[in-house]
């Protein structure tokens, strides 16, 4: 029988569906040609992942591999602390391979953010929200110190698992989407397994290329996703010999750029985004003739209760 042939469709052909986590990857490498008309800027739109994040790659790359070790399955339950994308990812994935999953998140994130963790159904413990995702950090050692026969603990920022993701995926797809053309890679720091992992496949291909990370100006800055090292617990990921150079975005200049995004690209992204813009902006300015890609590294919609958009709704 013939079944034809949808060329339209991005399912591989002869494939009987798919499951969540093929889905996971080989996002779009859009060009910002309106927001940098100086520059030559790409970015990968990691909200579509299929659960809308960047940290799609870095969790499903701990689970896969703790699976595989078999620290995970027979009812275990996945721990870590997350001020929201990786334990989105987490949640998703967890459901989808029937791993229970606790999760510790600062209590100030956003209401929408904490629905869509109770909507796949992971348990949350919600600390104090003055301590931030540090707060978080040392409430899931606690538990995981009082009964570590309960837990596989994830660890995040610690899991060399989260860089490696990043390295297996994120860098080669820039690589083959800017047909090796790239020049410099700009990434905001949370774990840094982004940052790390992309940057140290790039310069394995190119040790020319220019890897730039991006932190907040303060600690109170309220970029969600991103980490002002200097004052806060440093991921043992993290790798500060890595960058060639190290930026700060101010906060209110990543706000503006999140808004410029969608007025001016139709794109809502998430406020790290917006300083990611702001850095590889500045990059680009400076490098006319360079290729400048950097990471989106989630979509807007969990951020629209956030006051910067009050006045410009
Ligand atoms: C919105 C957002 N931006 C940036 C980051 C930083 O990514 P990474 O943890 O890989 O450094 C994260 C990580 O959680 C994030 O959720």
């Amino acid at each position: 029988m013939d079944y034809g042939t949808a060329q339209h469709l991005r399912v591989p052909q002869g494939m009987l569906g798919q499951s969540l986590t093929d889905l996971i990857g080989n996002t779009p490498l859009l060009r910002l040609s309106r927001v940098c008309p100086a520059g030559n800027v790409f970015a990968k739109a990691e909200w579509f992942n299929p659960g809308q994040s960047a940290k799609d790659r870095a969790a499903w790359k701990i689970i896969r591999e703790a699976e595989r070790a078999g620290k995970l399955g027979g009812g275990k339950v996945l721990l870590d602390s997350t001020s929201g994308n990786t334990g989105i990812a987490y949640a998703m994935i967890g459901a989808a391979r029937g791993h229970p999953v606790r999760l510790c998140v600062p209590a100030n994130v956003t209401p929408s953010r904490v629905k869509i963790l109770k909507a796949y159904g992971a348990e949350l413990i919600l600390t104090d929200p003055t301590l931030s995702s540090d707060g978080a950090i040392l409430k899931a050692r606690e538990l995981y110190r009082e009964s570590p026969e309960r837990y596989f603990y994830a660890d995040q920022y610690s899991n060399e698992n989260n860089w490696k993701a990043h390295f297996e995926t994120t860098g080669p797809e820039i690589w083959a989407q800017s047909e090796a053309r790239v020049t410099h890679f700009v990434a905001t720091l949370g774990t840094a397994g982004t940052f790390v992992g992309a940057s140290r496949y790039l310069k394995s291909r190119n040790p020319a290329i220019q890897v730039i990370e991006v932190q907040p100006d303060s600690p109170f800055h309220g970029l969600e996703g991103m980490k002002h090292m200097e004052s806060s617990i440093v991921p043992a990921l993290y790798d500060p010999k890595l960058a060639d150079r190290k930026m700060v975005v101010r906060t209110e200049v990543a706000y503006r750029a999140v808004i410029d995004l969608a007025r001016s690209e139709g794109l809502l992204c998430g406020v790290s985004a917006g300083a990611a813009l702001a850095a590889a902006r500045q990059v680009a300015e400076e490098n006319p003739q360079g290729v400048v890609v950097t990471i989106f590294p989630d979509g807007g919609l969990k951020y629209l209760s956030e006051h910067f958009w009050d006045a410009n709704l």
